[in-house]
């Protein structure tokens, strides 16, 4: 397949394995997802996504559980009514009430679920097999008897005898359910042992296995896969995995693995999937680790200095498939490692840099990451920046028009400052551990504002008591904003002042424009 590099060790595999002319996706953000501890969508919310995962291509979107509420109930209703491609599904248990909940919400597809295993049957149900056996056969004709598609689980399936699940899911058959859904609940299988069940059961169905995993010992992805491998031709997911406990298996991981891994056919358009997984992290506010795959901003970024150079050169040297193909981006991001190939690369379209410039960003890149961990794009810029130059008089939006700094022994080091912004003067004073700690506290106290003042660097650039200094200076404001200051001098706590200051006119007109873009935008 264009674009992806995976390994030839896979080639064997798939030809022992079973799989189906084309995987089906059932999505089930807006149901398992929701019950991640602390996710709730608001109705404005869930249509969004739902519009969202049909223009991905889900074949199936589980959109709640109706019987939960009258608000879950119109909820499903109104997706159902967006006239979407997918089929919109309910979740009910096998129970009329739950069902006519799933009616009234007018879905097309009644996924109902009974608990199987020992443990639930004993615990949570309280009833024996052949009780949980006529309820699930009872609410499978109900579906049907209301000419709608059902697809039946054996809740726990994993921690159930083989022969009870054949019983069930064949008798459910029976009756005319038309998926059989095997849930991995609490996430208990592993790969080879989810190849079985789902062979063991292939042979004996007749009506299409669905695969829903769980990931409480992180091997959703592999089980659902694995399942996949032995025939299963549906699979549950979730946008980045969200879902009860640990999560599902991620709709991101599973679909592309699918495609790129094993060449099987899904009908997800894999360009989207960043997108979508943005629109879902922002809903559910549970925010996506960096390091998640496919769709995590780190999956397609590079730091060391050596991958750098080879993913310049090559990128699948170190890249399995094409950022694009999945909606990325390749992120050459700067920090302890980067070497010079990466500086050079992301400057190279903005400025002019000299080999020595180059030198000195990458030096002080380093320096800069050692204490701040996350380097931004915007953070390099502000060091080329400092390296480049100060900011021209005219566009200084503070001034520093007064400043004394008094220190010595015994005495507690204390600065005032007169400080003039937009015309308004501002006069403030403060007192620190050294002068420039006071003299940075009395400027803060003079703009009403904290500034975190990331790096601090004195260098005397001769020998001798009267040499002339550098001092550079990095900060950040309270919205991550960060900025560089150089200034040279006779005089320490002046020069301190002085770069200072320059740092602080960026930082004040990123933040202008930031204001003014957000105008625009609204
Ligand atoms: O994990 C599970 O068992 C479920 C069922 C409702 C199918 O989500
Ligand atoms: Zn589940």
């Amino acid at each position: 397949m264009e674009g992806v590099f995976v390994s030839n060790f896979i080639d064997p595999v798939k030809a022992r394995a079973k799989f189906p002319e084309r995987v089906y996706v059932l999505d089930t953000t807006l149901r398992d997802g929701e019950q991640t501890p602390g996710v709730c969508f608001t109705l404005e919310e869930k249509i969004e996504i739902a519009k969202r995962l049909d223009e991905l291509g889900v074949d199936v979107i589980e959109a709640g559980f109706p019987v939960n509420s009258e608000e879950e109930c119109n909820t499903v209703k109104t997706i159902k009514r967006e006239g979407l491609k997918a089929k919109v599904c309910g979740l009910a248990r096998c129970v009329i009430n739950d069902i006519d909940a799933c009616i009234k919400s007018e879905v097309d597809r009644v996924h109902i679920f009974i608990a199987t295993s020992d443990i639930h049957l004993k615990y949570k149900l309280r009833m024996d097999e052949e009780r949980a056996l006529t309820q699930a056969l009872a609410a499978t004709e109900y579906v049907k008897d209301h000419g709608l598609e059902c697809e039946f689980s054996c809740e726990d399936a994993t921690r159930t005898p083989i022969e009870r699940l054949v019983r069930f899911y064949g008798s459910v058959e029976e009756r005319g359910a038309d998926v059989h859904n095997v849930p991995d609940t609490v996430g208990v299988m592993e790969p080879e042992a989810m190849f079985d069940l789902i062979s063991r059961l292939k042979a004996l169905l007749r009506k299409p296995i669905s695969m829903h995993c769980h990931n409480d010992f992180g091997l959703a992805t592999a089980n659902t896969l694995a399942g996949v491998k032995a025939g299963a031709s549906q699979i549950h997911v979730t946008v980045n995995g969200l879902g009860e406990r640990a999560g599902n298996a991620s709709l991101e991981q599973t679909v592309t693995a699918l495609t790129a891994m094993y060449g099987v056919r899904t009908g997800i358009k894999l360009s989207l999937l960043k997108e979508v997984s943005k629109v879902v992290e922002r809903s559910s506010m549970i925010p996506l680790p960096p390091n998640f795959p496919i769709v995590g901003n780190n999956a397609f970024a590079h730091e060391a200095g050596i991958h750098v150079h080879g993913v310049l050169a090559k990128a699948e040297s170190y890249e399995p498939l094409t950022p694009e193909m999945v909606g990325q981006k390749r992120r050459i991001v700067m920090g302890k490692h980067t070497g010079k190939h990466g500086v050079a690369n992301f400057v190279k379209e903005k400025y002019n840099l000299t080999e020595e410039q180059i030198a000195a960003v990458v030096e002080r890149v380093r320096t800069l990451a050692i204490r701040k961990k996350k380097i931004t794009e915007d953070d390099v810029n502000a060091v080329v920046d400092g390296i480049l130059g100060s900011v021209p008089d005219q566009e200084k939006l503070l001034r520093l028009d007064e400043i004394l700094v008094v220190t010595g022994n015994k005495i507690t080091p204390t600065a005032s400052v007169q400080l003039i912004h937009n015309s308004q003067r501002r006069v403030a004073a403060g007192i620190g551990t050294g002068p420039v700690d006071a003299l940075s506290k009395a400027i803060q106290s003079a703009l009403g504002e904290e500034i975190r003042l990331l790096n601090y660097k004195l260098e005397a650039i001769s020998g001798g008591t009267d040499s002339l200094c550098t001092v550079e200076v990095m900060t950040e404001d309270r919205e991550g904003r960060t900025a560089m200051g150089l200034a040279v001098g006779g005089d320490i706590v002046m020069a301190s002042a002085n770069a200072l200051m320059e740092s602080l006119n960026r930082i004040y007109s990123k933040r202008e424009k930031d204001c003014q873009q957000n105008k625009q935008i609204k």
